[in-house]
């Protein structure tokens, strides 16, 4: 190994400082610069939560406002950005569109963007904040061939996004007077409060490994967007969701738990499990709560929820899982409410992105800040052949 430490996967190398988020995975403690998640996630919009993310502080009334007001200002996308969705096949996953159109937006904001400059960076922030939820509900919209909705400067965060996913096609969000479900807002400002950071995770990680070479903002979210999509990251929710699909009924499940015990099966709980959180998972013990609060709200009978119950209690009492510390993440629950809230599930990575840029921003802004950041660049332990002659082809 010479002097290098070989630790594929990071799991005891810290690869930065950061003043942002703190996690105790031994005792599930969740803080976003010092606040508990659990009182962030009591009384917050999650506006208010990325403003705290980016800066450090919570925002006063005023500050709020203002930054409400620039990211609604920032909401809409341009006409010719639009456009790409034209290009995408109609069975194009929301994800694959969403790497791309971000990647895009910095053919459409380069020639302004200087890195070096702090109110730039503040301009780039807030323009991807305003703009992931735009962007998110025109793939949903280009999937299911319906015309794009534009952002409303009057709409909170969390209705801009509903409304702009569900107008005029869907009454359980927006009547004719365009009257949005305020407890569909509620759980849905909770869930984005939930994922907004969680310090050095994949994607994150990507950002600031991308954004160690000095590349643009709109590239290093793209690259961060593509890390999140996997189902071991950000794609998870949607894998709990075909995983109960997969199992079908109550009786199927001690199956499948006998699947992810075998080590020669590649089956795994989706949705069990965390690298940190080795306890409990903070933000699975908030969202279950809602999670019971909607289904009973919406009197949604899904068999779905009931089986993932089943899952949850069969999977706690048994000695692999116990051994193991595998509990239900935040990914567990996340995939049942956003299909309470009719949300395809194709689109709940997107939704993760969406929530997830607050703290990807922050990370970036956090590292530019720091102009004495090296270029990431980790060695490897080769294991290839040792040195051998070239052969000419007609001699192999
Ligand atoms: N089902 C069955 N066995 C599991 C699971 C699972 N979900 N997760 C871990 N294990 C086993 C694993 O096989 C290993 O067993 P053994 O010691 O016998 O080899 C042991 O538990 C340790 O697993 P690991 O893979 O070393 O743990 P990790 O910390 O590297 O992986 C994880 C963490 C989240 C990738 C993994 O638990 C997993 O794949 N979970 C399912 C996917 C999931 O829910 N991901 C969302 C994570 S939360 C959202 C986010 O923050 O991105």
């Amino acid at each position: 190994l010479g002097c290098f430490t070989h630790d594929p996967g990071f799991v005891a190398t810290a690869s930065c400082s950061s003043k942002i988020t703190f996690i105790d995975g031994d005792s599930g403690v969740l803080l976003y610069r010092g606040y508990p998640i659990e009182q962030l996630a009591e009384s917050c919009e999650f506006t208010e939560v990325a403003y705290l993310l980016m800066n450090g502080e919570l925002p006063n009334q005023s500050q709020l406002q203002d930054f409400n007001l620039e990211i609604n200002d920032r909401a809409i996308i341009h006409e010719s950005l639009r456009k790409f969705f034209d290009g995408f096949h109609y069975d194009a996953h929301p994800m694959a569109m969403l790497v791309g159109v971000v990647g895009s937006l910095s053919a459409f904001y380069h020639s302004d963007l200087n890195i070096k400059d702090p109110v730039s960076r503040k301009v780039c922030a807030t323009r991807l904040i305003g703009k992931m939820p735009t962007i998110a509900a025109a793939s949903y919209r280009h999937s299911v061939g319906r015309p794009f909705v534009y952002p409303r400067i009057e709409l909170s965060y969390c209705e801009n996004f509903l409304n702009m996913m569900f107008s005029r096609s869907s009454q359980n969000y927006i009547d004719q007077d365009h009257y949005i479900d305020q407890d569909f807002v509620k759980a849905l400002n909770l869930l984005f409060i939930l994922h907004a950071d969680h310090e050095q995770n994949a994607s994150t990680s990507t950002v600031r490994l991308a954004a160690s070479t000095g590349a643009n903002p709109y590239a290093c979210i793209a690259a961060g967007i593509a890390a999140l999509w996997g189902p071991a990251h950000g794609g998870a929710n949607e894998a709990v969701l075909n995983m109960l699909a997969e199992i079908g009924t109550v009786e199927n499940v001690p199956k499948y738990i006998a699947k992810a015990k075998d080590p020669e099966d590649p089956f795994r709980l989706m949705g069990f499990g965390h690298r940190v959180y080795k306890n409990f998972d903070p933000r699975a013990t908030i969202i279950r709560k809602t999670c019971h609060e909607i289904l009973k709200k919406t009197q949604s009978s899904d068999p779905l929820f009931e089986l993932a119950l089943a899952v949850e209690e069969q999977a706690l009492k048994d000695d692999y899982f116990i051994e193991r510390k595998l509990y239900p993440n935040v990914d567990f629950y996340s995939g049942i409410i956003y299909k309470a809230l009719n949300i395809p599930v194709e689109m709940f990575t997107v939704m993760f992105a969406i929530a997830r840029t607050a703290g990807w921003v922050a990370h970036w802004m956090e590292m530019m800040e720091d102009a004495s950041t090296p270029i990431s660049r980790p060695r490897q332990l080769y294991v290839g052949p040792t040195r051998r002659d070239f052969q000419p082809i007609d001699e192999r």
